[in-house]
């Protein structure tokens, strides 16, 4: 979380950064602060509680001038959100100033070292206690700024994407990272650096992805990388495959709507070159590799959180019914505590849209140490996450902004099923007729989900009935299970609704006693196997009072008769239902939480990239 930008070259840095504060938000936005540098006027540091825009009114009149500066937008994790808190830190004097995405753990004990030797605090921040060490060095060794950031990172425990600036050296930035993303954007005459290409990729297409443990000394005409062992590092300069307008609303009230109608597209996009029906074939170029392992296993384990975690037991019930490979769904900040058991003969897909999520990459690193093989189902490229797997397959969906995922979701339920399928060819479960229909059957998602988005004005109207709602039940059976969970969790997190997710058969085991008739029960019933099963559920609920708002099959007429609300998706393939359901109870959730007022695009508390455990 954090969103960082730097800029340093020719061109006025106050509006870089802001824009690229603005493009970063979704990281964090509870505060917001940038520090400009320059020969004549020094360090000057500006910072507001509140949005990148508070900053921007705070900060109408005030001298922007300078062409090196850093930026930056907070997810608190030390310390409340409020002006003090916020980002750029300086040091006691006020000579040098950092910007922080990450968390000192060794915070505390180097405080209490540096308040021995003199040092007062204006924060509560961990940040700050970096960049009073970084001072300390600097004036008992006698070192220049960036010998004294690389000694002081020595010293500190914790991840870490650092920018820092020096009033004595007001040509030069210093930024490093360890466990906390950044990106140098190389332009002509001037770099940029920022957590995420986002800022940068109207300037320039050629970035570098620092690494871990990495140093970088930049100057507008110079860029030296070392490692913090002194060794220098040689770049490498790749080109963005990110375009513009792939970061803009275009034309809709916000991100999250825009995403969710980009679906159709997105799941096309994931499987374009990986499916050839007629032969019922499944190329996953970046698993081949790993082909003949994958014919012997005896399990999968899937790591992931939150939304990641239901694409991950959406996976479940398909590679366990497809490949036949017992499948073990944990979230990461679970598995990576339990000392759980592996061996090199498992396999491990973690999951993540946004690939730096702290408590997947850890759980990633533990089971690496026990040798077994990890597969990386994710959307951003070049993220920590794929570049620390063996193998995986990118989802493709395209920069996700709106902090509630969407089309993330359905490009990793995409992805898994076509892992799900890869993996039946090679072990010979499934025979070539089935991966045939299966595969054909696919094809036709996109057709389906968009004739699900035509829903969308009758699902304002159902979302009209349910704004002020307080409580709400999410039930599914089968694949309906993971997509009630991910409905649940679409409700709470933008509306503010307390809402659960269940099997549907759970209910009777304790929700039931929630319900009245002030308790709206969505419930995910279409034509499939669990059909009869799901109306008994709906009965239940009918017969005390709850308002039940059914997902059915097009011309559907059994629930259509005992539910209050239904709103019809096309027929098809049970395997398929997530990819499909999931695109009402998206709509649903945005329609209330836009009807009570909330921000669908930076609900309140979150942040889109969680790199803090
Ligand atoms: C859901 O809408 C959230 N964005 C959140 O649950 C998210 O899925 C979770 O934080 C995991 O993120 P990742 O996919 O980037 O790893």
């Amino acid at each position: 979380m954090c969103g960082i930008v730097g800029y340093i070259g020719h061109r006025p840095a106050w509006d870089i950064i802001v824009k690229g504060l603005k493009r970063l938000e979704y990281r964090g936005y509870d505060s917001a602060g940038i520090a400009l540098i320059n020969q004549e006027k020094g360090l000057r540091t500006y910072k507001k509680a509140g949005k990148v825009s508070d900053l921007e009114a705070f900060a109408a009149d005030v001298d922007k001038a300078g062409s090196i500066g850093m930026g930056h937008t907070r997810w608190a994790t030390h310390g409340a959100p409020s002006d003090r808190n916020s980002h750029p830190h300086s040091s006691g004097d006020r000579r040098l100033s950092i910007i922080h995405n990450g968390i000192i753990e060794n915070y505390a004990i180097l405080k209490e070292a540096l308040q021995a030797k003199g040092h007062e605090f204006r924060s509560d921040t961990d940040t700050e206690v970096l960049i009073h060490l970084i001072e300390e060095i600097q004036a008992s060794e006698k070192l220049d700024l960036f010998e004294s950031v690389r000694i002081a990172l020595k010293e500190v425990v914790g991840a870490y994407a650092i920018v820092v600036m020096s009033e004595d050296e007001p040509d030069v930035l210093v930024a490093a990272r360890k466990a906390s993303p950044m990106v140098i954007g190389v332009g002509d005459g001037e770099y940029f650096i920022a957590s995420d290409a986002s800022p940068i990729i109207e300037y320039t297409k050629n970035v570098i992805y620092l690494k871990d443990n990495q140093i970088a000394y930049v100057k507008k005409d110079e860029l030296v990388i070392k490692g913090t062992d002194n060794i220098v590092d040689t770049p490498y300069i790749q080109e963005l495959e990110l375009k513009l307008e792939m970061l803009e609303k275009g034309g809709f009230d916000s991100f999250m709507l825009k995403e969710i109608y980009e679906q159709p597209r997105s799941i096309r996009d994931c499987m374009r070159g990986r499916i050839y029906p007629k032969e019922g074939k499944i190329q996953l170029g970046g698993l081949n590799e790993y082909a003949d392992k994958l014919k012997n296993i005896d399990r999968i384990i899937i790591i992931a959180c939150g939304t990641s975690w239901h694409a991950g037991l959406v996976a479940e019930y398909l590679i366990e019914e497809y490949a036949r490979v017992p499948v073990e769904v944990e979230y990461a900040s679970e598995f990576r505590y339990r000392n759980p058991i592996i061996t090199e003969k498992d396999v491990v897909i973690a999951i993540s849209q946004s690939g730096e999520t702290a408590d997947t990459l850890a759980a990633i690193e533990l089971a690496k140490e026990k040798g077994a093989t990890i597969l990386g189902v994710c959307n951003v490229v070049g993220s920590s996450i794929p570049r620390s797997t063996h193998a995986g397959a990118y989802t493709h969906a395209g920069p996700e902004i709106g902090v509630a995922s969407t089309k993330a979701f359905t490009a990793q339920v995409t992805v898994l099923t076509l892992i799900s399928l890869f993996l039946a060819e090679k072990r010979g479960t499934l025979g070539q007729t089935q991966r045939v229909q299966l595969l054909t059957e696919l094809e036709e998602i996109p057709a389906l989900v968009e004739k699900c988005l035509e829903a969308n004005e009758h699902i304002l109207s159902i979302a009209e009935k349910f704004k002020d709602a307080t409580n709400c039940l999410f039930l599914g059976r089968g694949t309906g299970f993971p997509v009630a969970l991910e409905g649940a969790l679409k409700l709470k997190e933008i509306s503010y609704i307390h809402a659960e997710g269940y099997p549907a058969a759970e209910m009777k085991h304790g929700p039931i006693a929630l319900i009245d008739e002030e308790m709206p029960v969505v419930v995910i019933a279409p034509q499939n196997s669990s059909y009869e099963k799901v109306i008994s559920n709906i009965q239940e609920v009918k017969a005390r009072k709850g308002q039940v708002i059914a997902i059915v099959t097009e011309g559907d007429k059994e629930v259509k008769k005992m539910a209050d609300y239904t709103i019809e998706i096309p027929a098809a393939n049970e395997a398929f239902l997530p990819l499909i359901a999931t695109i009402p109870l998206q709509l649903l959730s945005y329609h209330i939480a836009v009807l009570r007022g909330c921000n669908v695009d930076q609900p309140r508390n979150l942040a889109k990239s969680v790199t803090v455990e």
